[in-house]
This record gives structure tokens, C-alpha cells and sequence, in this order.
């Protein structure tokens, strides 16, 4: 919390948003395999905090997750991601270089624009963006969010939702059939060739980086019920930082 609160206060006239001073957002990292929960874990955060009928604009709390940074493949790359040859678990199929900026330009208080991933095609959606309005909380969940130390060092608190990989397989399956346009066969050879192999290559190891590790997702409600406390409270001292930030107290702290 006060990690957040120290960025705010240094932010200075940098920050500056319609008038008002740009609020450093807490930002909370969420890994952890494939079909651990990590979507659902989110939704159901941003459920218990209430923001889910808020419009886009009025959100305190917001999730984005790392998909959307698919980057484009080559023509080449994109036969053989329809063969179910191509390895979307590995680091460099995301466009990290976005990644970096995005998260930086959240920090920084700024409206960014994301892009929408489609997985039936494999593919970034053309001229269709997602906008993130600046918040109170960033939620960031993906496989790989803390793979790259550049990216991973932005967090201020960093999740792992950690379920065992049969429970994992078993929910990937029907997803990917029913919600990604995949069949049986597609589904069952990326997991074995690319999805299993890259989970213990580049995403187990980063569980040592959690700050908090939940067990069986969306299952354990006092993870989670523990993790949204949190999130209030950070919400409640993040209006109340605001009015410290213009007192001419806080000012003498910034000039020590
Ligand atoms: P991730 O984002 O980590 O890949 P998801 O949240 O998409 O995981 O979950 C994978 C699949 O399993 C989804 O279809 C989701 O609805 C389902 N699922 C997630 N958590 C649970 C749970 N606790 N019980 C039953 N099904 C779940
Ligand atoms: O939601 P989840 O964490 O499962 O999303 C990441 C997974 O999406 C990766 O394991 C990757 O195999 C899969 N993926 C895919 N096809 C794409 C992009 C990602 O199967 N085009
Ligand atoms: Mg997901």
C-alpha cells in the first residue's frame, strides 16, 4: 500500500489529469497455469467489490489480462497455429514491448487503449481497441505476467492461483471446445506438445515471486475474501491520500 501511496506522492505536476492530480494505481499481478482460475478469480473480485454494473468510466477497480497482448503472427506462424503448432505458452508470443508501456502508462495515471484478441482466429482484432480509464486497481492476470523481471518488478502485489494441473486439463478441454472454437483432438495435442512443457518451463518458476499463493481458485473464497479486504482498504485510503497529497504537510514530505 504505501509503496503506491510513496509513487503517488512523488508523481509531482507530472501527473496532472483534467485538472486533477493522476492517481498512481495499485497494481496486482495474477498468474498461474492455464484454467487455473485466474479469469474467474478476477471476476469475482471485481463481483464482491461491486464493480461489475459500474460503467467502464466510474470503475475504481479493473481487470485486463495479458491475452490481449497476443502479438500478430506471420503468415507462416499463423498455418501452423491453425495445425495447433504453435507454442502461445511461450514469452515471446505475447508482445511484451506493450506490455511494458501499457503497465507504465497505467502507473502513470493515463487512459490507454489494449487490443482485442480473438482465439478462433488466432489474431488481433483490426481496428477494434479495449479503452482502460485510470483506476484505483489494476488487476493483471496472464500466464507469463511474472516472467519478464521488467514487468514483474511494476507490481506492488503479486498472486499465483495455484490449481493442480489435472483439475487444469479438465477445465481447458470443454473451454476450449465450447468458448475458443477449438475441437478435442486441437485441444488435447497443444496441451501435451506446447501447453504442459511451457507451464513447467516458464510459468511454475515464477510462482517463487508471489507474494500471496491461492490455493484451488475460485474455490477458496477466503483467499479471496481476504484479497478484496485488502483491496478496500486500499480504495478507502486512496481518496484520503488525494487530499493528503494537496496539504501543504505532505508537500514537506516530498521536498525530504
Ligand atoms: P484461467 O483464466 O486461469 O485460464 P479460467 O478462469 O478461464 O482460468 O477457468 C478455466 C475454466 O474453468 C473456465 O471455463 C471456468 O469457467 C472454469 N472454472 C474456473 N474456476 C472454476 C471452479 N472453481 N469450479 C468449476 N469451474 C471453474
Ligand atoms: O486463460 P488462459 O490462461 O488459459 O489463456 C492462456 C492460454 O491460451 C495459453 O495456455 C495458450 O495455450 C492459449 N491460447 C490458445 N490460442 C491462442 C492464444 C492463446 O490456445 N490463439
Ligand atoms: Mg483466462
Amino acid at each position: 500500500i504505501h509503496m503506491g501511496t510513496t509513487r503517488k506522492l512523488s508523481m509531482g505536476n507530472n501527473g496532472k489529469l483534467n485538472g486533477f492530480e493522476a492517481k498512481t494505481p495499485f497494481l496486482i499481478g495474477v498468474s498461474g497455469g492455464t484454467a487455473s482460475g485466474k479469469s474467474t478469480v478476477c471476476k469475482r473480485i471485481m463481483e464482491k467489490l461491486g464493480q461489475v454494473d459500474k460503467d467502464h468510466t466510474e470503475r475504481q477497480v479493473v481487470c485486463i489480462s495479458q491475452d490481449s497482448f497476443y502479438r500478430d503472427l506471420t503468415p507462416s506462424e499463423k498455418i501452423k497455429a491453425e495445425k495447433g503448432q504453435f507454442n502461445f505458452d511461450h514469452p515471446d508470443a505475447f508482445d511484451n514491448d506493450l506490455i511494458l508501456q501499457t503497465l507504465q502508462d497505467i502507473l502513470a495515471g493515463k487512459k490507454c487503449e489494449i487490443p482485442v484478441y480473438d482465439y478462433k482466429t488466432n489474431s488481433i482484432i483490426p481496428n477494434q481497441t479495449t479503452i482502460i480509464y485510470p483506476a484505483d486497481v489494476v488487476l493483471f492476470e496472464g500466464i507469463l505476467v511474472f516472467y519478464f523481471s521488467n514487468i514483474r518488478d511494476l507490481f506492488h502485489m503479486k498472486l499465483f492461483v495455484d490449481t493442480d494441473s489435472e483439475t487444469r486439463l479438465e477445465r481447458r478441454v470443454p473451454r476450449d471446445i465450447k468458448e475458443r472454437g477449438r475441437d478435442l483432438d486441437y485441444v488435447l495435442n497443444q496441451y501435451m506438445n506446447f501447453v504442459k512443457p511451457a507451464f513447467e518451463e516458464f510459468c511454475l518458476p515464477t510462482k517463487k515471486f508471489a507474494d500471496v499463493i491461492i490455493p484451488r481458485g475460485a474455490d477458496n473464497t477466503v483467499a479471496i475474501d481476504l484479497i478484496v479486504q485488502h483491496i478496500r482498504d486500499i480504495l478507502s485510503n486512496h481518496g484520503r491520500n488525494v487530499i493528503e497529497a494537496e496539504s501543504p504537510m505532505s508537500r514537506l514530505d516530498e521536498a525530504i
